[in-house]
């Protein structure tokens, strides 16, 4: 029997966790479900800091980027200390389930839970930088891609004008997804990701061949790329380039706010919803996903390895049309 859950957001805000957090409080209360939600992700379980959580609590929020219930790193967690507040508070509450919304961060805290409580555990997957296995998109990729995208077609416009090089650093802890689309969808030159190994080299081979042509150029960069960002990058350009014209932007938290796009609001009501049902139904210690449309479940533990290779054809897709 399901009749007290709680909810709580963990690890880097990303727009669309309000649009999941309306679907599991309303989906919940729908099924007589109380719904606590903790505040600050694990901070709100080691310190017992919930609210209670009203279909009125949600009113409003679906449209609006950042987390209602606040979030948090929260190095205390990392402690068996912290992690036993944290079980005592769960008992003492007495819930029958927790959905957790966060990032893989967040799910290997979800699998230390899971080996010292038997209480079911659901995740939702929150994080713009999409690096999770078990769903096509994560809550807040779809929007930070299309904010990337916004900052680039800007960048584009200067960058033609006065026929510049522009290395632009975007998001991104271990995974280039971030750039990856978004290099895509902005018609960027070059790409360099973590995911590609090498590709600093190649690149200041490509630029030797932009030296005669007058023309504004985008390279995108990941912040986890091997290369260091954009600045280092920038600084071995104009040691191997330095006729170009060459500026840097790192766009930095813009990425992380922002109201979600319609798809992020449609995903992430459909894995809040999903979330709720699949503790009903007994499911326990999984990543509610999206994988071609369909509903997918996959256990913390495979969730959390990010596999470190791109799609084959995105991968030749940008290599194809940058050149
Ligand atoms: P995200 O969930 O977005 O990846 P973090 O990596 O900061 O963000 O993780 C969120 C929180 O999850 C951390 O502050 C910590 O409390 C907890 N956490 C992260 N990694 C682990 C781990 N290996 N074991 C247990 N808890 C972890
Ligand atoms: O995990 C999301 C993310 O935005 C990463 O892309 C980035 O490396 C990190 O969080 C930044 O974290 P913080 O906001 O804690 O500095």
């Amino acid at each position: 029997m399901i009749q007290k859950i709680g909810i709580l957001t963990s690890g880097g805000d990303s727009p669309g966790m309000n649009a999941c957090i309306r679907a599991v409080v309303r989906t919940g209360l729908y099924h007589n479900i109380q719904v606590l939600g903790f505040r600050k992700g694990y901070e709100g379980l080691i310190d017992n800091d919930f609210v209670e959580l009203s279909r009125e609590s949600v009113s409003g929020i679906i449209h609006k980027g950042g987390t209602m219930l606040k979030t948090a790193r929260c190095p205390r967690f990392l402690t068996k200390e912290g992690q036993q507040k944290a079980v005592d508070h769960l008992l003492l509450n007495k819930l029958d389930g927790l959905v957790i919304i966060g990032g893989d961060g967040s799910f290997r805290g979800a699998i230390d839970l899971s080996k010292q409580i038997k209480l079911p555990i659901m995740g939702c997957a929150g994080t713009i930088d999409n690096d999770l296995v078990g769903t096509d998109f994560t809550i807040g990729y779809d929007t930070a891609i299309n904010t990337v995208i916004d900052a680039i077609d800007k960048i584009r416009d200067t960058a033609e004008s006065h026929d510049r090089v522009f290395v632009i650093e975007v998001m991104g802890r271990d995974a280039g997804l971030i750039a990856l689309r978004s290099a895509i969808g902005g018609g960027a030159e070059a790409l360099l990701v973590p995911e590609l190994k090498n590709d600093l080299s190649a690149l200041l081979e490509k630029m030797k061949k932009w030296r005669s042509t007058k023309c504004s150029k985008i390279i995108v960069v990941a912040e986890g790329d091997e290369s260091g960002g954009a600045y280092k990058v920038a600084d071995l350009i104009r040691k191997n380039s330095p006729e170009l014209e060459l500026r840097v932007t790192v766009l930095g938290h813009i990425q992380r706010g922002g109201n979600p796009s319609c798809m992020e609001r449609v995903n992430a009501s459909m894995v809040g919803f999903h979330a709720v049902k699949a503790l009903l139904a007994g499911r326990k210690n999984e990543l509610v996903g999206i994988v071609n449309n369909q509903i997918v479940y996959t256990p913390f533990e495979k969730a959390v390895k990010h596999h470190l290779s791109l799609k084959k054809d995105l991968e030749e897709l940008i290599e194809v049309l940058s050149n």
